[in-house]
């Protein structure tokens, strides 16, 4: 899916995991607060650039009322922070050569965009999502109510690239019954 460079729908009801499932995928829980403030740097960082490096993967939740132009600043702010993370890991300041680093640098590592709530987006951010990201080669994960993949229908532009659509259950009756089981105590 990654390399595959495709747009896929993911959608289901209400509190059935797909945030949760999101931000597992994209190390958001560990990652979160340097994309998000930016600020000095720890020691501990060196393990997040790696998880970053892992997963490629830049996870974006619009707010309610983003406007495309919004959408396109904040986009590119994490994508960029998540680059230089990424090389961190791939080239630790002090051990490549200045031309070998100055080669390297604004090169572009992210290979998934997922965004959530995704039927906050309105046509002109969709638009501007897959023309952007067709151009660099990027995949997209939209992710949502079930009726997305409805709302995104009326885009035939859109709608020819998507790839696959997931939809997200909750879980059957066996499944239930094997969790509470063995996660019941914890
Ligand atoms: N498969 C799961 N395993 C463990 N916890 C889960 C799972 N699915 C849901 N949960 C729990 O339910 C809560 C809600 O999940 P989550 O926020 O991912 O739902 P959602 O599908 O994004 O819902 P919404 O449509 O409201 O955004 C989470 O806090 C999580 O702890
Ligand atoms: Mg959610």
């Amino acid at each position: 899916m990654r390399r595959g460079h495709t747009i896929g729908l993911c959608f289901g009801s209400a509190g059935v995991g797909k945030t949760l499932s999101a931000r597992r995928y994209a190390h958001y829980e560990k990652a979160h607060d340097l994309l998000t403030y930016w600020g000095p740097r720890s020691d501990n960082d060196a393990k997040i650039y790696a998880a970053l490096n892992r997963s490629r993967t830049v996870l974006y939740t619009p707010s309610v009322l983003t406007t495309p132009r919004t959408l396109k600043d904040e986009l590119t702010q994490a994508i960029t922070r998540t680059n230089m993370c990424i090389e961190q890991h791939l080239v630790p300041p002090g051990t490549a050569t200045p031309e070998a680093w100055g080669w390297r640098h604004g090169r572009n590592y992210v290979e998934l965009i997922i965004v959530d709530e995704a039927e906050r987006l309105r046509p002109a951010a969709l638009e501007l999502l897959r023309d952007r990201y067709d151009r660099d080669d990027i995949a997209l994960i939209l992710i949502g109510m079930p009726g997305l993949e409805k709302q995104f229908s009326h885009y035939p532009q859109f709608y020819s690239r998507v790839g696959f659509a997931h939809q997200y259950r909750p879980l059957g009756q066996d499944e239930l019954l094997f969790v509470l089981e063995r996660h019941w105590r914890s």
